[in-house]
């Protein structure tokens, strides 16, 4: 099986790319080096023995997109690709519409006019919006007061595969919503790895760690909450991948959706505290004021994949702080 990568040397592109790799999979990736470098592709080779082949493309260039398609000869796409940082998509609304819904838009044509028939898309949790639950199933609603560009650009991007996958009866289609990935790969070789300055917590404490960042702001610590900062659903990044090597072996005409997530919460403190103990470093924190758009508590219901995908994640946010600060050393 033949698998394009579309942000394939992202944070979890380059992850899922060594585990399809490691299986067998024929892999190629298509990026824009956006928010990557061209150095993941020697990490990849590294650790499989196969340098996958590399479009350096933007996906809102159709022609370029065109190209990569008509060589191909694609069984699956895997749509990693896409802006993510929330900030960033209220400053610049038109540029994550343009980016985020315009790209999909061109692979969505390039794979019609190639006969691609299967596509996996990275969505997120933040498509539930502020419903005011904390626990979320595939089944709730979606797109509740959604208050970034970014999250609306996830919420509108299910709806259009939703529909292009009413037109065409063939295309199967399987959404994955991410909860919150963390971790890197057991070698040290691969991590998590953004260019400029990060806005989600874990590349946050390893800044702080390397003093990169002189403390960690800690965003409010009023929630409603087991000790009222922010609780998430940490998922290791290598148990995020496994769960699309499950989704690749149901798939199946129409959409099936997923939430990826672990169902247990972590609270900033309790990250703080499980850095502490596996690294055996001090992290400097102080409370600040809540973050604009942030919710309380948000944990995956997890057991859709578990029953259909028949996949778990397995690892804790201790052995992500591990496998992270493995990625540190190496570098
Ligand atoms: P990332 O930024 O590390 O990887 C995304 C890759 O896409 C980058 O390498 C970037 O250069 C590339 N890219 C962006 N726009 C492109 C374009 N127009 N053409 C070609 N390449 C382009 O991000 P990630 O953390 O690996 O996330 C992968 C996907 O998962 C994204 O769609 C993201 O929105 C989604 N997601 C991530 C998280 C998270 O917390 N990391 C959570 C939920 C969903
Ligand atoms: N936090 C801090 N200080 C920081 C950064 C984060 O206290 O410097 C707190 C936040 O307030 C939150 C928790 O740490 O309680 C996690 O914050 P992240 O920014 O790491 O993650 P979010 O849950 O806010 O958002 C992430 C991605 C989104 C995605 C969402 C749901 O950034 O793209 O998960 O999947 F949509």
């Amino acid at each position: 099986m033949k698998i394009l990568l579309t942000g394939g040397t992202g944070y979890i592109g380059s992850h899922a790319a060594v585990r399809l790799i490691e299986l067998g999979y024929e892999v190629e990736i298509l990026d824009n080096l956006n928010n990557s470098k061209i150095e993941v592709l020697d990490k990849i080779e590294k650790i499989t023995g196969v340098r996958p082949t590399f479009h350096q493309v933007d996906l809102m260039d159709y022609k370029a997109t065109q190209r990569v398609f008509s060589e191909g000869g694609f069984d699956l796409v895997i749509h990693f690709a896409g802006l993510k940082a929330v900030g960033e998509s209220v400053e610049k609304p038109l540029l994550y519409y343009e980016n985020n819904i315009g790209g999909t838009i061109n692979l969505l044509k390039c794979m019609r006019e190639f006969g691609v028939k299967k596509i996996i898309f990275s969505s997120s949790a933040t498509v539930y919006g502020d419903t005011g639950e904390t626990e979320f199933t595939e089944e709730m609603p979606t797109g509740v007061k959604i208050v970034n560009p970014y999250g609306k650009t996830k919420f509108m991007i299910e709806e259009i595969l939703r529909d292009v996958a009413t037109a065409d009866g063939d295309l199967e289609v399987v959404i994955l919503r991410y909860f919150n990935p963390i971790g890197a790969h057991e070698s040290g070789l691969l991590g998590e790895d953004p260019n400029g300055i990060p806005n989600n917590l874990m590349p946050i404490v390893m800044r702080v760690s390397t003093g990169e960042i002189e403390e960690l702001k800690i965003y409010g610590n009023d929630y409603d909450t087991v000790d009222g900062t922010g609780v998430r659903d940490y998922i290791h990044v290598m148990d995020l991948v496994d769960g699309h090597i499950a989704a690749i072996k149901k798939m199946q005409p129409g959409v099936a959706i997923y939430n990826l997530g672990t169902g247990r919460g972590t609270s900033v403190l309790e990250m703080v505290a499980a850095f502490e103990k596996v690294s055996g470093q001090k992290l400097p924190y102080k409370i600040v004021e809540r973050r604009e758009g942030d919710l309380g508590e948000v944990i995956a219901n997890p057991d859709k994949a578990e029953r259909e995908l028949d996949w778990e994640a397995k690892r804790t946010v201790e052995d992500a702080m591990r496998d992270v600060l493995g990625y540190l050393k190496g570098n």
